[in-house]
């Protein structure tokens, strides 16, 4: 059973978590104390419980929080080897744990255990964070707060801190909390009620404070010709420029990307400070593991043309990754880990927006959160005083941190289509939706792009939330419809780097039977449809410079030839050809490009569903939901072709042991002598 003051605890944290004015995503950490029979004594023993490493606290539950014992946590003062070797108390806390522990604790673990209050709070609200970044953050302090808060100059996270902040509260008996330098704040309650009280009167108090006594623009005037460009264009301009700054961003290993073009984005950028502003970087420690150091940021207005800006942001690029060198080198020494990658996390567009990046989607989300909570934070302080973040040893020391490299270390593998954006056409149904899933499956960001927007949103859903999978409404014969789908899918995730033409239909009519209207369907859906989406795809993935795959979803009857299916068999045929033509043309980019021939897949398939299954039914004498295994029987394997078949040949071809093929098909089609490549 839950012990109150650890239900108390979660409680609380989920409420303080709810609100992002409280902390940033998976900023901060809570604890309580309280006692339970020790199981092995019989006895009562004081534990700690305390948010573990990780997670965040508007979702913390039982199974986060770590369960220190008191008495053994106490003791680690007593042998305590001084700052220079604060880190080896983080194995220490391993030898405090009660029972099984819990969830690994964090470096803040300290804090929670030594300040002799039973509930505690470490928070990163923006209001706060603004004041323990202002110049004069100390006299602010005081001036807001009196003597109930006090100010803990900056201190790199551990247990020394932990020690200053125990010292701070025994010293103070009057005083509720701190506000620690640069970084962030603490309070304190007897209750969990009262802990929760001061946490917010702190947060809100500097939120009030800032609201009164700003500078009417922190941020300095606006700059001229820098005005958010109109919501349409802006949309087309970030799209136009995204796969350039994907690849930017993907120098040194490849990321996805996250588009953000808030108010609070878009107004910072149209003032005249925010050079020097972005310039000076985040503070909260939390903030630059996510968004690195520094943004790079684009030096022209809106009104620059997409040539010149594209053109600006490379040369800007190879200055950032001087740049970063420069401070990994001033920096480093002997056992710093080496260099993580020199490219910027965030990039920042005047006019148009933010493009944050991660290793995931999740990852580059929340980058950019962070520096919209970093931008919150450089308003209140330069509203009030001057911001003035940790300096940049400081930053380096938490940046290349042992404790930060080991956790590194600790993740697990990355999936085979990590950081892999794939756009499936005619995903909401059959082949396309199980190839979308397995993708998906494998690590990849899934564009869901269908006739269909609900269908598609549908399909997309069904994957996961928008980190996984989005669903776009596209007709792959119209031109403008396909760019505005790649552009919607590089919104989404940041560029494209693997594309699976699947999008189809089969009319099936003899040569006399077939309209002309028949004839431009097949072929303006499949033969069109698949060109316009390898043009546009094409062009996002050779401004990415990340190479690509294409993998086209054609047909055994682009081999076979049978009657009735003169328009759909040339069309497949003419798909075919375009694998063979593309391959030839894109590799010098990088971009492989191949195929897969299914036949008979029966099951999920729209196609067979529309008429199409019960026609070939009657045909062949057999009842429709048989026709599977009919198909099944006339194959040299007699195995029934299912989509997860097609699904799982297209991710071998985009997947890492397939990386020197180009130019390819696959049947996937139980054996179809008729339909052998030769
Ligand atoms: N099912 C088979 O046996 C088989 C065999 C060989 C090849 N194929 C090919 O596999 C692909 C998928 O077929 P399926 O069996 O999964 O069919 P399906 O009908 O289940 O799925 C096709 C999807 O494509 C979409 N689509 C149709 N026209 C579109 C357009 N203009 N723009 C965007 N989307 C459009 C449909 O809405 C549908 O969701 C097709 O290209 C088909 O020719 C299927
Ligand atoms: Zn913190």
């Amino acid at each position: 059973m839950t012990n109150p003051a650890a239900a108390a605890l979660i409680a609380r944290s989920n409420r303080l978590g709810a609100d992002p004015k409280n902390t940033n995503y998976a900023g901060g950490n809570t604890s309580a104390k309280g006692t339970e029979t020790d199981p092995v004594t019989g006895e009562p023993v004081e534990l700690v419980w305390v948010k573990g490493s990780g997670g965040d606290l508007g979702t913390l539950t039982e199974s986060g929080l770590a369960v220190l014992r008191l008495d053994r946590m106490r003791s680690l003062v007593d042998v305590y080897p001084g700052i220079e070797r604060e880190d080896e108390m983080v194995a220490a806390f391993d030898y405090c744990l009660h029972g099984k522990g819990g969830a690994a604790p964090s470096i803040d673990t300290a804090m929670h255990g030594l300040v002799d209050a039973a509930h505690v709070d470490h928070l990163h609200p923006d209001s706060g964070i603004a004041i323990a970044t202002a110049a004069d953050g100390e006299a602010l302090t005081k001036e807001i707060y009196g003597d109930k808060v006090v100010w803990v100059p900056w201190r790199r996270p551990g247990f020394q801190l932990g020690l200053d902040i125990a010292e701070i509260k025994a010293q103070n008996p009057q005083s509720i909390g701190c506000i620690l330098g640069g970084h962030g704040i603490t309070a304190w309650g007897d209750t969990s009620e009262e802990a929760e009280a001061n946490s917010l009167w702190i947060i809100d108090t500097a939120a009030a404070y800032i609201a009164e006594h700003s500078k009417a623009e922190p941020f300095g005037p606006p700059l001229d010709g820098y005005d958010a460009l109109p919501d349409t264009e802006r949309r087309a301009r970030a799209a136009a420029l995204a796969p350039t700054i994907r690849g930017i961003a993907s120098a040194d290993r490849p990321m996805v990307g996250h588009f953000t073009d808030s108010d609070v984005v878009l107004d910072f950028l149209a003032s005249s400070e925010h050079p020097r502003l972005a310039a000076l970087g985040t503070s909260c420690p939390d903030h630059f593991l996510r968004t690195k150091v520094k943004p790079l940021v684009l030096d022209l207005p809106p009104t620059a043309s997409v040539e010149d800006s594209i053109a600006r942001l490379h040369e800007l690029a190879g200055a950032y990754r001087e740049d970063y060198q420069g401070y990994y080198d001033r920096n480093a020494v002997a056992d710093s880990p080496a260099i993580r990658g020199k490219d910027p996390l965030i990039v920042l567009v005047p006019g148009v927006g933010m493009f944050s990046f991660g290793k995931d989607k999740q990852t580059a989300r929340v980058a950019g959160e962070f520096y919209v909570n970093a931008i919150n934070v450089m308003r209140g302080a330069e509203g009030l005083s001057t911001y003035a973040p940790i300096d940049e040893a400081e930053k380096f020391r938490i940046e290349y941190w042992a404790l930060e490299e080991a956790k590194l270390q600790r993740m697990p593998k990355p999936k085979p289509l990590a950081t892999r954006v794939a756009l499936v056409t005619g995903a909401a149904s059959g082949i396309g939706k199980a190839t979308a899933a397995k993708l998906a499956a494998e690590g990849a960001c899934v564009v869901i792009a269908d006739l269909s927007l609900e269908k598609a949103q549908e399909a997309a859903a069904e994957l996961g939330g928008s980190d996984v999978a989005v669903g776009v409404q596209v007709d792959v014969s119209d031109e403008a419809a396909v760019q505005a789908a790649v552009d919607a899918a590089v919104l989404a995730f940041g560029g494209v780097d693997l594309v699976v033409n699947n999008a189809g239909l089969s009319l099936s009519r003899s040569l006399l039977e077939t309209t002309e209207k028949d004839w431009d369907l097949q072929h303006d859906v499949m033969a069109k449809g698949s060109f316009l989406v390898a043009k546009a795809t094409a062009k996002v993935m050779i401004e990415q410079q990340l190479g690509g795959d294409i993998v086209y979803i054609s047909s055994k009857n682009s081999i076979f030839a049978g009657p009735n299916n003169v328009a759909y068999g040339a069309a497949k045929a003419d798909q075919a050809h375009q694998v063979r033509l593309l391959a030839a043309e894109l590799g010098e980019h990088g971009i492989k490009v191949n195929g897969v021939n299914p036949d008979g897949v029966v099951a999920g398939s729209g196609i067979f569903a529309s008429g199409w299954g019960a026609n070939r039914a009657a045909v062949y004498g057999v009842e429709e939901k048989d026709l599977g295994k009919f198909y099944a029987q006339r194959t040299i394997l007699k195995r029934e072709v299912l989509p997860e078949n097609i699904a799982n040949a297209v991710f071998v071809l985009c997947g890492p042991e397939l990386t020197h093929t180009t130019g390819l098909h696959i049947p996937v089609d139980a054996g179809v002598a008729a339909a052998f490549l030769r």
